[in-house]
């Protein structure tokens, strides 16, 4: 048995996620937490909210609440939905924790004692009517280059040219409008990267077997122009945590908090703290999962995320956890995803362009959603919803494959010969030859979820749904009981056996499925088929069953056109 770390990049607490945002992160990584569960490995799963930064404390106030009451609904209602969607997590925290406020002080604490800390004094835009800072892209105003007004402090959309805030024309404030403008000096704090970047890069490039997706933006930000850059961990803001050094106040640092960014990964390892406490247990508890020498040495780490994360966890967090010079453990293998586009466009969280995940649910359970986003994850290329292609996908793996097998058998055995598994025919050369099939397609399969792609396993497990319909077919016991009513018992048996058989092999895609066809097997052996023959003589015979709820039913043209419709727009 091994011991599996697994962490989804932590989504940003103001407002709801859409699709696109879950299969690039956090249904991945569930799909591999089942997986690794259904092989018998220890599995810590980890998943939080990310609550920090400028995009919080102004949802908060546009929702009229304290940013605080705010983050703790914000997180109930994912925390819901992600139990909708079936989210597997062994804690789902948060990063305003106390646990991430310690964590975070202490890592800057040891940042500072390895001197790879210096203090940055610079020139940032105020808002005298907002009363606070501005980050660059809450400024907006003339581009110098094109004439263009929109212009945001950091890049002009328009000529795509790199701008500071200061050298646009009549600038104001995106959040009150205000050209009240001025520009004051501040201090912060700067994690000194480049001092650490050999060591970052040596990494790296023990990462042989990383995707190329993976390596290649970080060897980009470790190369590109004049390489890695030392960065600002400080902001002047309200909502964050504050700056100090382990338990000391940093002097000069007094109001400031750190940036999201830099507390965001340390959450990973904070929210396993609070799950310990959240479990009454002891701090040896998650630092076996996190510390190598208190037992994380044999612990395997892989994380799941969008590509835009990429450079964070490839360069800013290592750069964290190098520079402490801590054992901590460090990730093994960074799995990282392209986007999905939604119906000829982006999905977009500022526009309310697609469908978010509780209006997904709001349509259909979440085994549907699952089974298409996993089996079109963006993995080598971005991928597109399409309400055409999503109906597809249902009716035809879903329901006409899978569903329908289960049915058929099940039915079929119930009408014949009663809700118990039948005992009369032996296996011939047909079994023989499904059996041996199965072996092989078992074992790809298992090599694909092993090696996370996802695409390439969810077609092998639906192949090998297939495999179970044309056996079906090919035996046709519905003509055979006719003529030898021993053998069509034999193919019954084995079909009950075979429905044990998906379920367990589906469950990492579709749970609510999955566990309603071991319901009416009435078996909770969830054992891993690593013995194809033994696996599919668990159900003896005698043993009962029940005909279930059909497992999927069919999206019609008329429910296709009408949620094409309904989610055409954007959501306010
Ligand atoms: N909230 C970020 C996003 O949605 C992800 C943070 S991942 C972490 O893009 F590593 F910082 F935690
Ligand atoms: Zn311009």
């Amino acid at each position: 048995m091994a011991r599996i770390l697994i962490t989804s990049a932590i989504p940003y607490i103001n407002g709801i996620k859409h699709l696109g945002n879950l299969v690039g992160s956090q249904l991945p990584a569930d799909l591999f937490a089942r997986y690794m569960r259904g092989r018998g490995h220890e599995v810590m799963f980890i998943c939080a909210t990310d609550e920090h930064g400028t995009p919080a404390e102004l949802a908060a106030a546009k929702a009229g609440k304290p940013v605080e009451a705010y983050c703790a609904e914000m997180h109930a209602v994912q925390a819901e939905i992600a139990r909708g969607f079936r989210l597997s997590f062994d804690h789902f925290g948060r990063s305003s924790s106390q646990r991430n406020h310690r964590l975070t002080q202490h890592f800057a604490g040891k940042l500072a004692e390895n001197g790879l800390i210096r203090e940055v004094t610079e020139k940032q835009v105020y808002s005298i009517d907002d009363g606070r800072f501005l980050p660059d892209r809450y400024i907006e105003g003339t581009c110098p280059n094109c004439g263009y007004t929109s212009a945001r402090g950091d890049q002009c959309d328009n000529c795509t040219k790199q701008l500071d805030p200061t050298d646009l024309i009549d600038p104001h404030s995106t959040i009150s409008g205000s050209t009240n403008l001025e520009v004051r000096e501040t201090t912060h704090l700067y994690l000194m990267q480049r001092a650490l970047k050999d060591r970052i890069e040596a990494w790296i490039d023990s990462k042989t077997d990383w995707p190329i997706l993976t390596t290649s933006i970080a060897r980009k930000w470790l190369h590109d122009g004049d390489g890695l850059q030392d960065r600002g961990i400080t902001r002047d803001l309200h909502w964050g945590i504050p700056v100090r050094k382990g338990d000391t106040p940093w002097p000069g640092m007094e109001g400031k908090v750190f940036y999201v960014w830099f507390d965001a990964p340390i959450e990973y390892i904070a929210c396993t703290a609070e799950w310990a406490d959240a479990h009454g247990l002891e701090d040896a508890a998650w630092q076996r999962w996190w510390r190598t020498d208190k037992g994380a040495d044999d612990v395997t780490y892989y994380q799941f995320m969008g590509k835009d994360n990429v450079p964070f966890h490839t360069l800013s967090f290592p750069a964290t956890l190098i520079g402490s010079g801590e054992p901590w453990k460090m990730v093994d293998y960074l799995k990282s995803f392209n986007y999905l586009n939604y119906d000829g466009g982006q999905f977009s969280t500022s526009r309310g362009r697609g469908v978010f995940m509780d209006q997904a649910l709001s349509i259909l359970p979440a085994d549907y959603w699952r089974w298409w986003l996993l089996s079109h994850a963006p993995e080598s290329s971005d991928a597109e919803f399409t309400w055409e292609n999503f109906q597809a996908s249902v009716n035809k793996d879903l329901a006409d494959v899978l569903g329908n097998f289960v049915s058929r058998v099940t039915k079929f055995a119930k009408s014949k010969f009663g809700e118990t598994v039948p005992e009369a025919g032996h296996y011939g050369p047909q079994e023989t030859a499904l059996i041996e099939g199965l072996d092989t397609r078992i074992r790809d399969y298992e090599r694909l979820m092993d090696q996370m792609e996802i695409r390439k396993a969810a077609a092998e497990l639906r192949a090998i749904w297939v495999a179970g319909n044309e056996y079906l077919q090919s035996a046709a016991p519905w003509s055979v009981v006719k003529t030898d009513p021993d053998q069509a018992q034999a193919t019954i048996r084995l079909s009950l056996n075979l429905i044990r058989l998906y379920a367990i092999l589906s469950r990492p895609f579709i749970p609510d499925a999955a566990w309603a066809m071991m319901e009416a097997l009435s078996s909770d052996d969830w054992t891993w088929p690593k013995d194809v023959t033994a696996a599919l003589g668990a159900l003896p015979a005698g043993h009962a069953f029940a005909v279930p709820e059909n497992l999927f039913r069919k999206i019609t043209d008329e429910e296709r056109a009408e949620w094409q419709q309904k989610f055409a727009g954007t959501r306010d």
